[in-house]
């Protein structure tokens, strides 16, 4: 079955049924605001890119996938509020995990687990020794390359930023030659977002 159909199957929560999973998953206030206030910011970013997708891009999707993406951050909070850096990297299959206890769709779920820098493959997994299970997190559908991308423009540092494409373009030669290779795809496939109005309504500076 085209991967269209099985996505015609898929229920697409709204924003106001996400808002709400966000507040019963948040541990605190604080964790809520940082979380979901980026989630809805990668939101925008992605609409802005939306156009330059092309036809054929669920735009239902991208936003669900965009206010869900970051759910699994709530579970890397312990008992005093304080989030575990370290294990950061596990954020996206604690969402993943969340999102399927709730009944949603694989879909739906593989926002969480594949929009993690540029994607992560089974060989790095297995070389680096990551702390995740087997597998591929790489975003596949145009709906979840999308997401990863937009997530890349917002960064939940302390404070949060917005990251310019050039920034991010420096920033992932770290990971290697083919981070960067992939980013640059990307930028490509998606443009640039305009970040200018986003600046003045969330008043997070610009790196
Ligand atoms: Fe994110």
């Amino acid at each position: 079955m085209p991967v269209t159909d099985l996505l015609s199957h898929v229920r697409v929560p709204g924003d106001r049924e996400i808002r709400v999973l966000h507040e019963k998953h948040a541990p605190t206030g604080e964790a809520f605001e940082l979380v979901h206030t980026h989630c809805e910011i990668v939101c925008r970013i992605a609409e802005q890119l939306l156009g330059r997708a092309g036809d054929g891009v669920d735009a239902d999707l991208v936003r669900a996938g965009c206010l869900l993406h970051d759910i699994g951050v709530y579970r890397l909070y312990d008992g005093a509020g304080e989030l575990d850096h370290a294990s950061y990297i596990r954020h996206g299959v604690l969402g993943h995990e969340l999102l399927a206890k709730e009944g949603f769709a694989e879909a739906i779920c593989r926002f969480c687990s594949c929009h993690t820098g540029v994607g992560i493959g089974p060989d790095e997994v297995r070389l680096q020794r990551l702390p995740l299970p087997a597998g591929d997190y790489r975003a596949r559908s145009r709906e979840e390359r999308l997401v990863m991308y937009a997530d890349k423009f917002h960064s939940k540092s302390s404070p949060p930023t917005f990251v310019r494409a050039d920034t991010y373009a420096v920033d992932v030669r770290r990971f290697g030659a083919g981070k960067a290779a992939a980013f640059a795809e990307l930028r490509e496939e998606f443009g640039e977002p305009d970040l200018a109005p986003l600046l003045t309504t969330y008043g997070h500076a610009v790196r």
